[in-house]
């Protein structure tokens, strides 16, 4: 009887797309994919460090699924949690841990578990052992967008920003071969795929330490005419020179909706959290992207309450966050990580009270993009049709091209196509449109 294994990814881009390699790893194996969490023999958790949060998310989502699952099924806990906490994990908890750069090797281990059972329950792989690996795939991973791949660049991290584990669960910084990323990204064109997003921890390091810079390889990407859609995560202020911006706007097929996390708007802060730039070139970038780009949106990753986060340093970070603003802001309250740099800084404030600045930022960023998205109200846009809404089935959801969240009324025929529409009204911060063509 062939196995079945159920997989669940949480955490950034970087592990949706290691998920897709494992699962084309498993199906080279002879493991076959279920949707059904009761019929699995095999229960992979993918997971994340970044926060303590997405920590304890996995664990508990383990203890209560535990009960609906057949008793003698097992648990596989891969990614970043597997690597920052084998020892704690080991403990019960999972019956197989692998490191994140061991994903296309899961058909393998999961392979020679079942043959021999005996004392071999533990596999850790430390990211010393990566050796980089380029292993590219086509899967049909049910909940990514069947026309959209995602493109890994770089592996690991080396800015250690200091409330950081990324470096540590991720390893150095080592970028793959143009040659070979262009080679596979013509490969996916020609097998039907239409939108890729590089991925990097820091893409606009990209061939740093060695080959051609980030914005080239960008070029280049873009220059296979069948992408309409090119996008890359994550920038970084540090290393988003005016070549990226001149590369997005000299091709039409590149992404305008630009993601540059700026974390904090406080100059004291950002020295703490080491990230190598001021507010004053952070604000400089987004000048020249909008001297330069002529419709464009930007999002962010911005931390509030790091240690040392004065009332002052607050303001300073609403303060970007009005004269930026935004079109999507992901933000977050400071975890502490053992094992970074600012884990012994001292804490000052309350998990309460950094809440009511994560509240504060929240209200101030809303406000922002209400106003925003009921500028586009009477516009004709372009958008691409992601999935039947959640709501009713007689409504889709997608992206406008600036990556606006729209819905409009339509069906499963829908799915997948690039429709012409005229922005009408507002649900929330989705657009609502209806099609003009
Ligand atoms: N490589 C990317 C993403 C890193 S993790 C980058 O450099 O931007 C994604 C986001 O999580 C970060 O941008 C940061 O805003 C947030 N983050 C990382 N560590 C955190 C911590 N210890 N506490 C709270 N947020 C954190
Ligand atoms: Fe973490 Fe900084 Fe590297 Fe991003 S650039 S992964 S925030 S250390
Ligand atoms: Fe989390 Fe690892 Fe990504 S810690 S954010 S899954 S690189």
């Amino acid at each position: 009887m062939r196995k079945k294994f159920h997989i669940e990814t949480f955490g950034c881009q970087m592990n949706k797309s290691d998920s897709e390699l494992m699962v084309l790893s498993l199906s080279r194996s002879g493991f076959d994919k279920t949707d059904i969490e009761a019929e699995a023999d095999i229960h992979i958790f993918n997971t994340c460090s970044v926060r303590q949060h997405a920590e304890d998310r996995v664990i508990s989502r383990i203890e209560n699924m535990r009960a609906g699952i057949k008793p003698e099924s097992i648990i596989v806990i891969t990614g970043c949690m597997a690597q920052n906490r084998k020892d704690k994990l080991t403990n019960g908890i999972a019956d197989i841990i692998i490191g994140p750069y061991q994903g296309p090797k899961i058909g393998e281990i999961l392979d020679n578990y079942f043959k021999d059972k005996t004392g071999n329950n533990f596999l850790s792989q430390s990211y010393n052992d990566f050796s980089p690996r380029i292993d590219f795939g086509l899967t049909d991973c049910k909940d990514d967008i069947a026309w959209h791949k995602w493109i890994t660049i770089t592996h690991g991290c080396e800015n250690f920003c200091s409330y950081c584990i990324v470096p540590y669960v991720r390893g150095p910084l080592i970028s793959f071969p143009s040659d070979t990323i262009i080679k596979y990204a013509g490969e996916l064109a020609a097998k039907g795929i239409t939108e890729v997003t590089l991925l990097g921890q820091n893409v606009n390091q990209y061939g740093m330490d060695s080959d051609i810079p980030f914005y080239r390889l960008l070029e280049k990407i873009a220059g296979i005419r069948e992408f309409r859609k090119v996008g890359f995560l994550t920038s970084h202020p540090k290393d988003f020179d005016d070549n990226i911006i001149y590369v997005i706007r000299d091709n039409e097929n590149i992404s305008k909706a630009v993601h540059l996390p700026f974390q904090s708007g406080s100059n004291t802060i950002l020295k703490q959290m080491n990230r190598q730039y001021t507010r004053e070139r952070y604000l400089e970038i987004m000048e020249k992207i909008d001297k330069t780009l002529e419709e464009y949106s930007v999002s962010t990753d911005i931390i509030v309450g790091f240690p040392g986060e004065t009332e002052e340093d607050f303001n300073a970070t609403l303060d970007v966050v009005r004269k930026v603003r935004f079109d999507e802001a992901f933000t977050y309250a400071y975890s502490p990580r053992e094992g970074t740099a600012s884990y012994h800084f001292e804490e000052k404030l309350t998990r309460e009270e950094k809440i009511e600045r994560l509240n504060t930022l929240i209200d101030v960023h809303r406000s922002i993009v209400k106003e925003k998205l009921t500028a586009r109200i009477g516009r004709h846009e372009n958008m691409t049709v992601e999935n039947v809404s959640k709501r009713s089935e007689e409504e889709v959801i997608g992206r406008t091209s600036l990556n606006h969240p729209v819905v409009i009324s339509g069906g499963e025929e829908d799915i997948g196509k690039r429709l012409e529409i005229k922005i009408g009204g507002l649900r929330g911060a989705t657009l609502l449109a209806e099609r003009i063509n």
